[in-house]
């Protein structure tokens, strides 16, 4: 039986769960009375989220390759288990080797509310072991409905103790950048990456006007994309993560990366709920680390 096949007989739910095939890639597409869904068993990787009645909230370049062994332009990477590029040797992947690699389907779940809820596994094999020579198991939960829930659990099997860094490196539609803002970061401490990693301190909201690329340190759980043009705010709340990466490449960055388009980077800001740079989790043997990431569409901007 094709992948395909067995994936819809063992786990498919009538009007709920179904998979297909996306260019190269072996997607799940959810659909119930709350949102739509689509999520690939690479990478365990969301691409689409569209609660009912909303414009999407995940934005996904028109132009995101769909290929084996290549990450997504858009929706939620998961970035682990080290954060851009591996601390000492820059031969491996930025933003580690998860989101492109196979994951596993362990389970789907209707749940009693409505929402449909996905448990993935990371699929480890010689490949990963040469770049991550640790034992764990990484499992990412996604679940489906009004609001997004992604939950990545990081469980160390091994006998001594490791680091860990990831992101959920969520791509969010915005209907203006220049308009947009992001609430919830005021007073906090950020490495600027696009001014050489300098330590400075965030005044007020954060707007864009130019490339920005910035980790932000000790943040709080909780901060808001506000929207005027599309006359809404998405609300992120977070657990098991202490630093937020904000990103927009801009348009001469966004030109070199191929996948974005011309004017994609005016639709999108990635707000990143991470363990990063100073924040990398210490996890000891026979730990596990949680990190959940949940959002929300609020109808009103501001
Ligand atoms: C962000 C980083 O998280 O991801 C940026 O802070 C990086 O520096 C961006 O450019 C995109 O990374 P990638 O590997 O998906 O092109």
């Amino acid at each position: 039986m094709s992948e395909l096949k067995t994936l819809n007989s063992r786990f498919g739910i009538a009007g709920k769960l179904s998979f297909e095939q996306v260019g190269d890639l072996v997607t799940a597409r959810v659909t119930s009375a709350f949102a739509s869904a689509t999520i690939a068993l690479q990478g365990a990787h969301v691409m689409t989220w569209q609660p009912k009645g909303q414009a999407p909230v995940i934005w996904l370049s028109k132009f995101a390759k769909f290929a084996l062994g290549k990450s997504i332009r858009g929706g939620v990477p998961v970035c682990w288990p080290w954060f851009g590029p591996h601390a000492d040797n820059a031969q491996l992947p930025g933003h580690g080797f998860a989101r492109t690699v196979p994951w596993q389907l362990l389970a789907a779940k209707a749940l009693p509310d409505g929402r449909v809820r996905l448990d993935f596994e990371l699929v480890q094999d010689e490949a990963t072991r040469a770049q991550w020579p640790h034992d764990s198991v990484v499992r990412n939960t996604v679940t489906v409905g009004q609001e997004l829930e992604v939950q990545l659990t990081t469980t160390n099997t091994g006998d001594a103790p490791f680091q860990l860094g990831q992101a959920l490196h969520t791509y969010f539609e915005v209907g203006d950048i220049r308009r947009a803002t992001v609430a919830g970061l005021e007073g906090c401490e950020y490495l600027d990456k696009v001014d050489g990693g300098a330590r400075k301190r965030q005044q007020g909201q954060v707007a864009f006007t130019r490339e920005t690329d910035r980790i932000y340190l000790a943040t709080r759980g909780c901060c808001g994309i506000v929207d005027p043009a599309l006359d809404r705010t998405i609300l992120i709340t977070s657990t098991g993560s202490h630093s937020t990466v904000v990103w927009n490449p801009w348009t001469e960055k966004a030109d070199k990366m191929g996948d974005f388009g011309q004017d994609g980077y005016l639709n999108m800001v990635c707000v990143e709920t991470a363990n990063a740079a100073e924040d990398v989790v210490a996890l000891a043997a026979g730990e596990t680390h949680t990190m959940t990431a949940q959002y929300r569409v609020i109808a009103a901007a501001g």
